[in-house]
């Protein structure tokens, strides 16, 4: 078969599922085309984007500036490894680190090699820099928290369905509850060898979890008082999602390493990267720590420009107003009906709870229901559904979005 042999959704869906490993269990939507805020299937429906590729798709689809940058380095220089130095990843490191305020950047792939990269930087400044005694290092991490799905990071990983039969599992970790500064203080007192505390500034994948006000304020000084370092994930609340450049900037806090992914391309193109100064990022030396493809040419122009975007086009600031718009609409809705508990988030990075048990398929048919009316949106855990279009999405859009979600949500209602 042709690769590029027109297929109907099912045919789609049935190579998937013969010839692919099982390790997603996607809406049936086969989707060929996007632009903006909107896709479109093989058969030519057009839908709203509601999930933006798991917050990478921050920038819209297909947005005419990265794909430009791409297309442009694609054809001069797409790889040359780190064997050799090129003229892109320099200029790119200089932007990126002046946009996020760090004294260095340290380019990866996915959002889990970047955590990977975070918490061996974080373990060898505890042996260099903070003294604790070789192999004894512990990094502290939040209960339900979603970080990727290396073999590390599933160890202390509280999902059994991404953990069970992958043993044995990494040590050094120590999970405490999130949201909660007297668990973090008793974890941070009891114990002299913890480098770092790892956290999410909003728990996306748990459900959209937003902390209490002050929450990360109080961490970060907690780990001040301690010597530990405080190390933000924010491969999916990073790059305006939340109305800020990152989630951590509504409490103004500075991270020591700070952690992105996903929209730092725009979505176009697998980016990743950590950024810490030079006090901690120096523990890091040729050989200790690499990838073929980090820093390639083609991801240094694409994240320019996918950063460029975000500045340009005030997509921080337009998340902001969406969002609190977003969440006032279906504010009025709730009180009228059963069937969902409450909307919660910032920014355009939201969810709704539904009112069912967790091993309902409320949310899984809720979702089916906004597939046929035109949007797409996904369950994260149980009967809670996220809510997190493109950042570029207009207010008339946005609004359409609501009266959608809202009609779908009623005719569950009238279902019983
Ligand atoms: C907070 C957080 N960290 C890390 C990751 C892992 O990113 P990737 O899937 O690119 O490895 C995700 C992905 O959803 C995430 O939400």
């Amino acid at each position: 078969m042709a690769v590029l042999e027109h297929l109907t959704s099912q045919q789609a869906i049935d190579l998937e599922n013969k010839y692919g490993a099982h390790n997603y269990h996607p809406l049936p939507v086969v989707l060929s085309k996007g632009k903006g805020v909107y896709v479109w299937d093989v058969e030519g429906k057009k839908y709203y984007d509601f999930l933006s590729a798991y917050s990478a798709v921050n920038q819209g689809h297909c947005h005419p500036k990265i794909i430009g940058a791409m297309e442009e380095q694609a054809k001069r220089l797409t790889l040359t490894s780190r064997a050799f130095y090129n003229d892109m990843l320099g200029k790119y490191e200089k932007y990126a680190t002046e946009t996020f305020g760090f004294d260095k950047l340290l380019p990866m792939n996915t959002g889990a090699e970047a955590v990977e990269t975070a918490l061996k930087i974080c373990r060898r400044w505890a042996y260099q820099k903070k003294g604790i005694p070789e192999n004894q290092a512990q990094i502290i991490v939040c209960e339900n928290n979603f970080h990727g799905r290396t073999t590390t990071i599933i160890s202390f990983s509280n999902d059994n369905v991404a953990r069970e039969n992958y043993g044995p599992y990494t040590e050094g970790f120590v999970k405490i509850e999130y949201d909660n500064l007297t668990a973090l203080e008793n974890a941070l007192e009891s114990n002299p060898h913890v480098a770092g505390f790892l956290v999410e500034p909003i728990q996306g994948e748990a459900g959209v979890y937003v902390p209490s006000e002050g929450y990360l304020k109080s961490a970060k000084a907690l780990c001040e008082k301690y010597n530990v370092l405080f190390i933000a994930d924010e491969v999916q609340t990073g790059v305006a999602r939340t109305g800020k450049m990152l989630a951590v900037d509504h409490e103004n806090v500075k991270p020591d390493i700070l952690i992105l992914g996903k929209a730092l391309s725009g979505g176009v193109y697998p980016v990743s990267g950590v950024l810490a100064n030079d006090g901690i990022m120096e523990v890091i030396t040729p050989g200790s720590h690499g990838s073929t493809f980090g820093g390639n040419p083609v991801a240094a122009a694409v994240s320019t420009a996918a950063l460029e975007v975000i500045k340009d086009e005030n997509l921080a600031e337009n998340a902001q107003v969406l969002g609190e718009l977003f969440r006032d609409e279906l504010n009025k809705f709730i009180p009228t009906c059963d069937l969902v508990v409450k909307v919660r988030g910032k920014g355009l990075l939201n969810a709704i709870l539904i009112n069912d048990t967790e091993d309902s398929s409320t949310a899984w048919d809720i979702c089916m229901a906004l597939k046929e009316n035109g949007l797409l949106a996904k369950p994260t855990h149980g009967n809670i559904i996220r809510f997190a279009p493109p950042l570029v999405m207009t207010k008339e859009e946005l609004m359409d979005c609501v009266s959608i979600i809202i009609k779908t949500l009623e005719s569950f209602k009238a279902n019983g």
